[in-house]
């Protein structure tokens, strides 16, 4: 690679639970790139925020608390502080609090910095909800990934299960549409399918099949004058 191209970015953009995490893993394991999974950035201020005991509605307050927050990414673990909250973080009270610091301006551009200092060699695929829009707005390739919302609350459903924890289907419907609408209607990078990305429903697909078609999209896109 020359000097003067920029370190290549995949943007995975979506819903909760509409399967960003586990094609961007595969897509990074497959292409050797560094992975960011830029929720759980948002997930570690509201774990930290809710144990501080801090005001979810105090956007300054929670700023603050970023400043001196250290988040660390190992491999599939993040630890905050030095302490490993990779399952605490995953937790549907610290879901519904990342939805709504990730509402706050001045949160998401506390963040900012922390996002684009993880674009390191070969290359970065970064999922979220703004990747493509306003963090990695050059990035090579966008991608929008979807699915019903029935079937995001049922890979939850099962996702929670493996794990031991409790969780009921009709809440987590419920939960997946209220943040879907509350991520969608801030008014500061809301959720949304930027023009130059590529929409993939995933419903009913396998994974191996969306990996596929991510990774010859990418072939296609870094071959494009
Ligand atoms: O992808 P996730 O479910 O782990 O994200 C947790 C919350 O963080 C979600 O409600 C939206 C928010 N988020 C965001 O606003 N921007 C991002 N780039 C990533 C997540």
């Amino acid at each position: 690679m020359s000097s003067t191209q920029p370190i290549p970015v995949i943007a995975i953009d979506g819903p909760s639970a509409s399967g960003k995490g586990t094609i961007a893993q595969h897509v990074a394991a497959a292409l050797g790139f560094h992975y960011l999974d830029s929720g759980a950035l948002y997930r570690a201020v509201a774990l930290a925020a809710l144990q501080a005991g801090a005001n979810l509605e105090n956007d300054l307050e929670l700023s603050r608390i970023i400043l001196t927050l250290s988040i660390n990414f190992t491999g599939d673990r993040v630890a905050v502080g030095g302490h490993d909250v990779t399952e605490a973080i995953r937790d549907e009270s610290v879901s519904n609090a990342a939805s709504l610091v990730a509402t706050y301006p001045k949160v998401r551009k506390a963040l900012l910095a922390r996002q684009r200092g993880l674009r390191q060699a070969p290359g970065l695929v970064a999922e979220g909800r703004d990747m493509g829009s306003v963090v990695f707005a050059d990035a090579v390739l966008k991608i929008f990934l979807t699915a019903s919302a029935e079937e995001r609350a049922e890979r939850r459903y099962k996702q929670l299960m493996g794990k031991g924890m409790n969780a009921s289907m009709t809440t987590l419907l419920q939960d997946i549409r209220e943040r879907d609408a509350r991520d969608s209607a801030r008014p500061v990078a809301p959720l949304q399918k930027c023009a130059d990305a590529v929409l993939l429903d995933t419903t009913g697909v396998p994974v191996q099949a969306v990996v596929t078609q991510v990774l010859a999209l990418y072939q296609k896109a870094r071959q494009a004058p």
